[in-house]
């Protein structure tokens, strides 16, 4: 089996490159390509010719515009990446007969209430970031292509900047922590992404009737307030040096720290749909965290 991995550098794509490689003959690229392949999704149509190229029986797509906030400057720029490109990797998927998985987000929908939506729920994208992958996931659904969407949120990885790491350090140096508590989600692994894509793509390919759009994270809930705590006592208890005092971290709403892009509230998604179709068993936030945490420290 041939497999075309775009956006292999980034938190997802990184991990991907691992889970993936068992699968068969792996071409991975990132937006500066490999000689004779184009990997840039700012020029949509030159990926047509990765794909004719490569042939792949399975295209994943782990690249994306992923900087919510700048995104809100430059929505052209957003929807290339987010919209355009996708749709063209889904219309070559399409006609070579390739399977696509692509990666959207919690983003499309608007965050209001407090359950935890499923797939069919109404969207209502806040942000240019969430508009865009909302239209990307509906180019693929009207390509006629056979695919799997995972929609995902709060993703973090060991490599590379996040959160948690933004938390320990601030934390080292502060004796006062101010974290939102007014947003409430599942922070999710790349490795457990990658992991369920390979799971995933490998049954969906033997049986194209697992084809459709998917929620993926973590099992649980929290809030940054709480995810922020939770990696702050994890770091003490293992004699991180920690500065702040654990009653110095103050739970703030999200209007206490203005972004130009607007986060939905509600970020619960509901993962029955998967975890029944491909027999898996999604493992609560902390457990990733934690391993996460025990790589970085
Ligand atoms: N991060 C989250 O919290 C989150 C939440 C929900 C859903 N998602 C979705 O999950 C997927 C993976 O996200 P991630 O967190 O792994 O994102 P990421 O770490 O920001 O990686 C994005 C990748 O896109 C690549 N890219 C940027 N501009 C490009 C261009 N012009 N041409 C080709 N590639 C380009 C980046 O390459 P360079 O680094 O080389 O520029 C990087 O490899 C995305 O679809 C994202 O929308 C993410």
């Amino acid at each position: 089996m041939k497999i075309l991995l775009l956006g292999k550098n980034g938190q997802v794509g990184w991990e991907l490159q691992r889970s993936l490689a068992p699968l068969g003959q792996l071409v991975a690229l990132d937006h500066d390509g490999a000689p004779g392949l184009s990997g840039d999704f700012a020029h949509p149509e030159s990926l047509a010719a990765t794909v004719r190229s490569v042939a792949p029986d399975l295209i994943v797509n782990a690249a994306a515009h992923t900087a919510v906030d700048k995104a809100e400057s430059e929505p052209e720029f957003a929807r290339a990446l987010n919209a355009l490109a996708p749709f063209v990797l889904a219309r070559e998927a399409a006609a070579c007969g390739a399977l696509l998985v692509h990666y959207s987000t919690d983003y499309v929908f608007d965050g209001s209430g407090s359950a935890p939506r499923d797939e069919d729920a109404p969207t209502g994208p806040l942000s240019v970031y969430g508009a865009t992958k909302l239209e990307g996931e509906e180019l693929i659904r009207a390509s006629g292509c056979r695919h799997l969407i995972f929609r995902t949120s709060w993703v973090y990885a060991a490599r590379g900047g996040n959160f948690a790491r933004t938390m320990l350090r601030l934390a080292a140096e502060r004796d006062r922590l101010t974290v939102i508590n007014d947003q409430h989600g599942a922070p999710t692994g790349a490795e457990l992404l990658a992991d369920v894509t390979a799971h995933a793509a490998r049954l969906t390919l033997a049986n194209p009737a697992l084809a459709g759009t998917y929620h993926l994270v973590a099992g649980g809930e929290t809030t940054w307030y709480d995810y922020a705590r939770h990696v702050i006592e994890f770091a003490r208890a293992r004699g991180v040096p920690i500065q702040v005092a654990a009653d110095a971290i103050q739970p703030v709403p999200t209007s206490a720290f203005p972004t130009p892009a607007q986060r939905p509230a509600n970020s619960r998604l509901a993962t029955h749909k998967l975890q029944a179709a491909f027999g898996l068993v999604l493992p609560p936030w902390q457990q990733g965290v934690e391993r996460m945490l025990n790589e970085i420290l």
